[in-house]
């Protein structure tokens, strides 16, 4: 069996504001993982630009957003400096590796994928050709590192998935090349999905049925990173409910999805479980426990949101984070992709 040296790798695309999913399901985890391995993150520009361009905003819009992202990479904590940090166009193996498993991945793979559905809507035929095939560029974005952990929020799962069906095909359509080049059995891992905590989905405010998300157009469904302590407490304060107080033990969630993710979200802000969060508010009414949850978020958004407008007032400073990363990344995506290349029959 073929040893792969441990990364972890994610990607954030740069489209709209960050919200508090963004930042639980996945941003929180992103800054914990870096005690233990070695991180490459990622703010996927070329995946932001699979939608119409009035999603995305143009280029100055994507510019911005781009930045906007990096600047909340670091304002949560990720240390650029230990770890790498970069926007996807900068290095091209990342579109160079996504040819070739466009090739390796099937139609019907791709015909799958939750995701597209919901993305292209009714309006199949209009999608862009890159939206259909986004996932093959995220198993690039991952597998050009050879990265065996992927912390994401539960939404990716299916992503991750089939990038394990990619690698797993690369390995066994190339298995004798592959063994000529490297002497090894695999060349790609079977990357695992790290989707962990307690708020890996967080809902809609207004929905609890819905995922909260960039693309709802109420801004009330969301507490985006950036708001203001005021507006995140009227968020909370119109957050739907139900009639009912809080169970003292987490049975007493089911079917209740407005609580349970209200809970949830208090217990990943606090850093404590959802059982004892309900051991503390069990019985109380929404109106209390909405307090407390307002304070907790302002208390940890309101540091990130300062730290964000301070690096958001020096862009070169910013621009130099991502070309830095961008060298770094490049020189352990490059020769991957070298590799790729000899493996494939690719002359160079
Ligand atoms: P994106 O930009 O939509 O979201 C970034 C991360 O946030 C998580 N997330 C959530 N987690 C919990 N609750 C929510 N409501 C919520 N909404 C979003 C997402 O799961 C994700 O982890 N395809 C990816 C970006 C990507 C990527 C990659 C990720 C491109 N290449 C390679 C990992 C590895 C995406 O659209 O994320």
């Amino acid at each position: 069996m073929t040893a792969f040296e441990q990364r972890v790798f994610s990607g954030v695309q740069p489209t709209g504001n960050l919200h508090l999913g963004n930042y639980l399901g996945a941003i929180t985890r992103f800054v914990a993982l870096q005690e233990s391995y070695n991180c490459v993150y990622c703010v996927v520009d070329l995946h932001a630009i699979t939608q119409d361009v009035g999603v995305w905003g143009g280029p100055e819009t994507l510019r911005q957003s781009t930045r906007d992202v990096t600047a909340a990479f670091i304002a949560a904590g990720i240390d650029p400096e230990k770890h790498i940090v970069f926007n996807q166009s900068q290095v091209s193996a990342h579109a160079e590796l996504a040819w070739v498993f466009n090739c390796v991945a099937r139609m019907g793979w791709l015909n799958r994928m939750t995701q597209f559905k919901e993305k292209a809507g009714k309006h199949r035929e209009n999608a862009s050709v890159g939206l259909f095939a986004y996932p093959n560029l995220m198993a690039a974005d991952i597998l050009a590192y050879r990265a065996t952990h992927v912390p994401v929020g539960e939404d990716q799962k299916q992503h991750l998935e089939l990038t394990r069906d990619i690698a797993q095909k690369f390995n066994n359509d190339f298995a004798e090349s592959i063994e000529r080049v490297t002497g090894e059995e695999m060349f790609f891992p079977l990357t695992e999905p790290l989707i962990q905590g307690p708020a890996t989905r967080v809902m809609s405010l207004r929905d609890g049925a819905k995922k909260m998300s960039k693309s709802d157009p109420s801004d009330a469904s969301r507490i985006n990173l950036t708001d203001d302590a005021d507006l995140i407490a009227q968020k909370i304060r119109k957050a739907k409910t139900d009639p009912e107080p809080l169970p003292s033990e987490e049975a007493g969630l089911e079917n209740r999805p407005e609580a349970t993710n209200l809970v949830g979200i208090f217990a990943a802000l606090a850093e404590r479980s959802k059982g004892d969060v309900l051991a503390e508010f069990g019985g109380a009414q929404f109106s209390t426990f909405k307090t407390a949850l307002a304070e907790i978020s302002v208390e940890r958004l309101a540091p990130i949101a300062a730290e964000m407008r301070r690096l958001n007032d020096d862009p070169a400073y910013i621009d130099s984070v991502l070309k830095r990363g961008a060298d770094q990344a490049r020189a352990i995506a490059g020769p991957v992709y070298d590799q790729v290349r000899d493996i494939v029959g690719l002359l160079r």
